[in-house]
């Protein structure tokens, strides 16, 4: 397969970089059960939300021409590929709103940077419901799938040989 010159704008890579320590972060900091009430895990709302934050101007960027297109790659791996970004993009924005409603549902106070966030839901007795479930579910299907996108890759990089990690580096 032939190199593919086109690459990701520098702050298209810095977000992307940076979203996957968050990431991380979050699912190494997330808590649940009753623990979350008594003690909210304010390392895991804060990484999480700065997810949520980084992937707006991502979108923005992305709209406005910052990603390039797959102009070498047009078979069903490309399309698998376009799938795959799309379902992580969709993680990155219903995670943290998942999680923040969750915690809303609670009558856990969400803050971020200092700044009290308005709850999105009037909060419950008792099990948070459907929404939390989706949540802990999600933030394990997120690593999952960002687990395999690396593999994809890695594999297109070193067996491949067409780039793909350069497309998404600072040089
Ligand atoms: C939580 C972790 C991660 C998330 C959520 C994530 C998400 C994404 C998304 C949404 C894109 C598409 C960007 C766009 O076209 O706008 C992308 C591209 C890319 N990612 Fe990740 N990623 C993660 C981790 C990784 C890791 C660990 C690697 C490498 C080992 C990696 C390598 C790449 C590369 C090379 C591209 C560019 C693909 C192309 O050429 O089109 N990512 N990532
Ligand atoms: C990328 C971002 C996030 C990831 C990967 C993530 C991941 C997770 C995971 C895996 C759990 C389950 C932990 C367990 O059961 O041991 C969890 C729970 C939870 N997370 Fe997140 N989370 C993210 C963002 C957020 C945000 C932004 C908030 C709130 C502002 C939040 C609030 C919560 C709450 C309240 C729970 C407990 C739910 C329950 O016990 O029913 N999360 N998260």
């Amino acid at each position: 397969m032939s190199q593919n010159s086109a690459r990701y704008s520098k702050t298209m890579v810095v977000i992307h970089w940076l979203t996957t320590l968050l990431v991380l972060g979050a699912w190494l900091t997330a808590e649940g059960g009753r623990e979350v009430a008594q003690r909210p895990p304010i390392l895991h709302f804060t990484l999480g939300l700065a997810v949520l934050a980084l992937v707006v101007p991502r979108l923005i960027l992305r709209l406005a021409g910052a990603a390039p297109d797959m102009t070498n790659q047009r078979n069903w791996l490309a399309t698998a590929a376009k799938i795959g970004h799309g379902l992580l993009y969709l993680l990155l924005i219903g995670l943290p709103l998942t999680g923040w409603y969750a915690a809303s549902r609670m009558g856990v106070p969400v803050s971020f940077l200092g700044i009290e966030l308005p709850a999105l839901t009037t909060a419950v007795q008792g099990r948070p419901g459907l929404i939390a479930d989706l949540h802990e579910n999600a933030g394990t299907f997120i690593l999952i799938l960002a687990g395999l996108h690396a593999v994809m890759a890695i594999w297109h990089q070193f067996v491949l040989r067409d780039g793909t990690l350069q497309r998404m580096s600072l040089r």
